[in-house]
Order: C-alpha cells, then sequence, then structure tokens
C-alpha cells in the first residue's frame, strides 16, 4: 500500500468550508479524511456525502458507546453515507460490538473499537475505576473487538505490537497520537513519531493538527509521507 493511502487526515475544525478548504489543499496528499464530533456536529450528514461525492474516502469517527440497538442503528446510518470506516467504543461491551457488526453491510465500510482513548494515562484511567497498566486495558478491549468480529482497532501507537501479538496480522490497527518528531503533543498522553508508527506495525495513521494547523499544511503532509516513506 502505498503511504499516502496510510494517512488519514482528522479534519478537526469547526465548519465545512474550513474542512473544505483544506481538503483542497491536501488533494492527492491523503488517502482518508476524518470527520470527528466537532464537524459532524456542526456540518451534518451532508458534509459527509459531499466528500463522499468527490471522491474522498471518509472516516465516520463518531466513537458510538450506546445500547446495542442504539448503536446499530447509528452504524447502520453510517454506513448509508458511503464512509469507508465507522467506529465504536469497545467499552460499550461485546454485545454492542456484536450488534454493530451485525449492522454493518457486507462489503463497503469497516467498524473499528477505540481500546483506550490516547489522551489517557494510566492516572486518569484509574480515576474512572479502571486498574492497572493502560496496556493490559488496551490488549483486553482489542480481545473483546475481535472476538465480536469487528474489523480492527484505533489504538496509541505504542500499543500497536500488543494489539499485533493479541489480534492477529489481518486486525487493522489505526493510530492516532501520531507527532512528527519536535512536534508538540498537545492532550496526546501517548503518542509516536509517524515513522515509528509505521514501524510498529500500524496500518493506518490518523493526524490532525500537526498538520491542520500547520501554516502550510501541505508542506506538513508532504514532510510526514516523507518521513513514512523511510519507515515503510
Ligand atoms: O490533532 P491530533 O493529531 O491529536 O488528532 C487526533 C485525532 O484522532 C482527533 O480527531 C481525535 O479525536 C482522534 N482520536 C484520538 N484517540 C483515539 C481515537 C481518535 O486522538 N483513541
Amino acid at each position: 500500500m502505498n503511504v499516502r493511502d496510510r494517512l488519514v487526515v482528522a479534519l478537526d475544525v469547526p465548519s465545512a468550508e474550513e474542512a473544505l478548504v483544506l481538503v483542497e489543499r491536501l488533494a492527492g496528499l491523503a488517502g482518508m479524511f476524518k470527520v470527528g464530533s466537532q464537524l459532524f456536529t456542526a456540518s451534518g450528514p451532508d458534509l459527509v456525502r459531499g466528500l463522499v461525492a468527490r471522491g474522498e474516502k471518509v472516516f465516520l469517527d463518531l466513537k458510538y458507546h450506546d445500547i446495542p440497538n442504539t448503536v446499530a442503528g447509528a452504524v447502520s446510518a453510517a454506513c448509508r453515507l458511503g464512509v469507508s470506516l465507522v467506529d465504536v467504543h469497545a467499552l460499550g461491551g461485546k454485545a454492542m460490538m456484536e450488534a454493530a457488526v451485525g449492522a454493518m453491510p457486507a462489503m463497503g465500510t469497516r467498524l473499528l473499537a477505540i481500546t483506550v482513548l490516547t489522551s489517557h494515562d494510566a492516572a486518569g484511567l484509574d480515576e474512572l475505576g479502571v486498574a492497572g497498566e493502560v496496556t493490559d486495558t488496551v490488549r483486553r478491549l482489542a480481545r473483546l473487538a475481535h472476538a465480536a468480529e469487528v474489523d480492527g482497532v484505533v489504538a496509541s501507537p505504542q500499543e500497536v505490537p500488543i494489539v499485533r501479538d493479541a489480534c492477529g496480522k489481518d486486525f487493522l490497527i489505526v493510530t492516532p497520537g501520531i507527532r512528527p518528531a519536535g512536534a508538540r503533543t498537545g492532550d496526546q498522553a501517548r503518542s509516536a513519531t509517524p515513522a515509528a508508527a509505521l514501524k510498529a506495525g500500524a496500518d493506518l495513521l490518523v493526524v490532525g493538527r500537526p498538520i491542520i494547523e500547520a501554516p502550510d499544511p501541505a508542506a506538513a503532509a508532504r514532510a510526514i509521507l516523507r518521513e513514512m516513506e523511510g519507515a515503510a
């Protein structure tokens, strides 16, 4: 797979107008664009349909976490928008993930489960009553997602080897928390460079702020692609 196909740019901006400017500027530099809760809440399904209609692949990152019946309905609606990836929280449980899998069409869209948000660290999880090492929680949730027949997980680049080991080579691993060497980590507690994430075995890298907040987003994307090429 070409490294461009493995770069997912997070369109974490407040409006469809800003998102479309970024998509134009990044034409040909990203294999997929991620629409998260900020942009979707502001601009809704029309923006997603518009991106799909212009030939872009979309990861609809709304991280569903609700009762199984509601999540199945949401996943089904997401698939009808023509997105390539959609996700749920593994913490919603196995029955919820199985309901989501049951709502997927035979082909076209793949389902991911979030293990532990990359902004969490051990202290943050402990506060929530999830004791122990973050890596143990990630392993447990990845196994649960795999058992529910979800296509893959979203995990920190630092946990890719653990997930590979637990779920095998065909399980899709998508990693946010990517920071080029020297970049600010912001609220990402478990980050890694693009090269390190690929070397660890990640399939797709999600990059937001290091590209979308750069003075020249296309130049930032090209620099990341060069770093990825060196490691692929
Ligand atoms: O700006 P930055 O590169 O940190 O953006 C990362 C993106 O990945 C954000 O859109 C965030 O919502 C998303 N994400 C994450 N951690 C997860 C799942 C998704 O950071 N576990």
